[in-house]
């Protein structure tokens, strides 16, 4: 039983030799000095020794629990000030773990900057529903049931009254049918129509509306309020233009180019939207007095706007949201 003690005290001492480390020093402490660990254990056995031995055997036992404790507390304190001084514990000097920060997406960007703009020239900000029904989309738009904009192949039906907004022109009308003139409003949103996805068209984008109607409203303070806005947006020295066209729920109507150099330095005409003055048969259909009230309206497409302003060619990279576009912004 002695030798047996004299090897337990051996062992343990040899072993902490090979400890390195705190984490190997605790395995250790579990092993030898842990309740169940060996020298505790040899302790425990003493007391089923004969009486003579029992004497010798405790004097070495705990003699050897003493030694081996002694030479783990040594070791603790060395390798526990050894990890301060190599700083393993904290160190406040290392460079911290970098955050990635998000930012607002360059469409939400451009549609601030429209809404701070218009918001100077006093329009005030209206919203609709995305989910339309076919009054706010077509009818009261004087967009007659046999007009093609109208076909299933253009719109996404959700049942044969209702259907994703193809424009933003229906909050015009929701304007119209809750608030009485003089109305001033821009409306920005979502639009959705089933086209082909290419470098220019996808099946959701973004409109911004404008609505005015007020008494002696004049297809010149649309044509002030547009340039001012794309000087305010593009810059004072950008050439637009107004070319004819139509629109059922405008009379007359127009299309607004820009003239924008390319990459190569070249210029082109680039259609931003519709506009005009709004049609008599829109006022009968919300209740406005036509004979009394005049107004313009216009619609833009954001993504145009986004594009020709940062250089963009291709509108899918608008919504692949792939970080390495969208950090540029
Ligand atoms: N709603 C038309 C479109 O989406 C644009 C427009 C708006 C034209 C307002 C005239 C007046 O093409």
């Amino acid at each position: 039983m002695l030798e047996q003690f004299e090897k337990v005290g051996k062992d343990a001492l040899a072993e902490l030799e090979e400890v390195t480390d705190l984490t190997a020093l605790e395995d250790y402490r579990i092993k030898y000095l842990g309740r169940k660990g060996q020298i505790i254990q040899m302790l425990s056995q003493i007391g089923k020794l004969p009486p003579e031995q029992k004497p010798r055997a405790g004097q070495l036992a705990n003699k050897t629990k003493k030694e081996v404790a002694a030479a783990f507390e040594l070791l603790k304190k060395t390798l526990l000030q050894s990890q301060e001084q190599t700083g393993e514990l904290i160190d406040i000097t290392l460079p911290g773990i970098p955050v990635d920060i998000g930012k607002t997406h360059v469409i939400m960007q451009t549609l601030s900057e429209l809404l701070e703009i218009f918001g100077r020239m006093g329009f005030a900000v209206a919203y609709g529903p995305e989910v339309e029904d076919e009054w706010h989309n077509f009818e009261a738009l004087n967009i007659n049931a046999d007009h093609p904009a109208r076909d299933p192949f253009d719109c996404f039906y959700i049942d044969d009254n209702t259907l994703l907004r193809s424009h933003t022109s229906p909050v015009q009308i929701r304007v119209m049918e809750t608030t009485k003139p003089p109305i001033r409003i821009i409306a920005p949103g979502r639009v959705y129509r089933p086209d082909t996805v290419d470098a220019t068209h996808m099946y959701m984008f973004h409109q911004l509306e404008a609505l005015v109607v007020d008494e002696d409203v004049s297809m010149v303070d649309m044509k002030t309020a547009i340039e001012q806005f794309i000087h305010a947006f593009f810059g004072p020295d950008t050439k637009w233009r107004f070319r004819p066209s139509f629109f059922p729920f405008t009379e007359p109507s127009a299309e607004v180019d820009l003239l924008l150099a390319d990459k190569s330095g070249k210029e082109n005409w680039v259609e931003m939207g519709g506009c005009g003055m709004v049609d008599p048969n829109v006022f009968d259909a919300v209740g406005i007095d036509n004979e009394k009230y005049t107004g313009w309206a216009f619609g833009f497409g954001v993504e145009r706007l986004a594009m020709r302003k940062y250089g963009i060619t291709d509108i899918r990279l608008l919504f692949e949201n792939d970080l390495r576009f969208l950090e540029q912004f």
